[in-house]
Parts: structure tokens; sequence; C-alpha cells
């Protein structure tokens, strides 16, 4: 897979993610905005990058319920067949101390459309800081997934973390190849057959 470099309209990402992998972003462009980031992708089409909010709530719900099973249980490591209210509140309603979650949104549809979203969730007592990840099927192998990473790692590292790190089920090719390329290790774990956890340290 070639890497060719980021292509920014502001200054952003000023460290990135080892190995150098400046280049995979060549398919997306970032224009900063008043209200977080206007990510165009090659294709033309336009997704608004921001922090998360307690409006998402439906939204939310909307984006669970167009992701496969395949796709659900490889963010939650689980089946799950609805996202209920409170979960849902749950993850948009975040302690900003602990807590740090972007949403792509897809501002050309009414109403807006969650795409895609990328979490981290701060265990301050080990210094690290654990991560989620989902693009929408239709939006995926463009680079989202990478940008959406980019952002989490920049973030732990603002926040002078030392590591990043997240749950990935072993036959979650593309999560774990996604992961391989941002330099991030694969560990197994003994008491969980099937799934590595995977990090990066900052
Ligand atoms: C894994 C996931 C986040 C990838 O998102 P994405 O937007 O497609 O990622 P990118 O477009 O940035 O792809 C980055 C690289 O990952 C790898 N990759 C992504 N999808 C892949 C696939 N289906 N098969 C093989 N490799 C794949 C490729 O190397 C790809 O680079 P390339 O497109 O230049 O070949 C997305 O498929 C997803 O949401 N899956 C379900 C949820 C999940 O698995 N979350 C992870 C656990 S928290």
């Amino acid at each position: 897979m070639s890497l060719p470099a980021i292509q920014l309209t502001d200054t952003l990402h000023q460290a990135p993610l080892p190995p150098r992998g400046r280049e995979r972003f060549a398919r997306l462009q970032l224009v900063r905005q008043a209200q977080g980031e206007l990510v165009r992708i090659h294709d033309g089409r336009e997704l608004r990058l921001r922090d998360i909010d307690g409006n998402d709530v439906a939204a939310i719900k909307r984006c669970f319920q167009r992701l496969s099973p395949e796709d659900i249980r490889r963010r939650f490591l689980h089946s799950m067949s609805e996202l209920p209210e409170p979960m849902a509140q749950r993850l948009c309603r975040i302690d900003p101390a602990i807590e740090r979650a972007y949403v792509l949104e897809d501002e050309n549809v009414v109403p807006g459309e969650i795409r895609g979203v990328g979490r981290i969730y701060v265990d301050e007592a080990a210094n690290s800081a654990e991560f989620s990840i989902v693009v929408e099927q239709d939006w995926t192998r463009l680079g989202l997934g990478a940008m959406l990473m980019q952002h989490l790692v920049d973030e732990c590292r603002g926040r002078e973390l030392s590591e990043i790190w997240g749950y990935v089920l072993l036959e979650n090719r593309p999560m774990l190849q996604l992961c391989r390329e941002l330099g991030f290790v694969q560990r197994l774990l003994p008491d969980e057959p099937g799934t590595a956890q995977i990090s990066l340290a900052l």
C-alpha cells in the first residue's frame, strides 16, 4: 500500500504516527473550520470531523442500525441487536476529563448522519487510554479509519499519556492491518482466546 503525503489546508497533526505515515492521508483533505474540520474525500464527498455531543444520541442510534452484525461484533466485541438508550446516551455524553470522542458527520443528508466514530477512554492510573473506532461500511477504504486513529493518537500525546491500546478480534483483519501499518504491536490474551490487545507506545 502506498503512503503518500497528508494534505492539510491548515497546520495539523504535527506528530505523525510511527512509522512516519504522513503519506497515507493523501486521499483526504482536512480544512480546519470554526466547528471542527471539514474532511474532503478524493471522490468529492465531505464529512465534518468534530467532537461528539449530547445531541448526537439519535444519530448514533441510527448509525448503529446501519452497521452490519459483523461490524457491531468487531466494535463492541460481542453481538448486539440494538443500542440501548442508556448506552447511546453514555456514548454521547462523555466526561472530557477522561474521554474524547470524535464523530464524522455527513451534513449532506437531513438529518445529519454519523458515518464514523473514534474514541478514547483514559485510565489515569495506568497513564494510558483505550480506544475504539468504527467507520460505516459505505465509507470504508477511504482513509477515514486511519485519520480517526491519527486524531486519537494526537489526543493521547496531547494528554501526555504513555500508551494507547485497544482490543481487536483476531478475525478482524482490516483493523489488525490498519494498526500494523500505524506501528501498533499486537499481544495475544491467554484469557481471551480470539482477541488481541494492540498498543502503541507514545
Ligand atoms: C476497521 C475499520 C475502522 C477501518 O476503517 P477504514 O475507514 O476502512 O480504514 P482506512 O480506509 O483508513 O483503511 C486503512 C487500512 O486498513 C486496512 N484495511 C481497511 N479495511 C480493510 C479490509 N476490508 N481488508 C483489508 N485491509 C483493510 C488497509 O490496509 C487500509 O489501507 P488501504 O485502503 O490503503 O489498503 C472499519 O472497517 C470498521 O469500522 N470496522 C468495524 C469496527 C471495528 O472493527 N473496529 C475496530 C475495533 S475497535
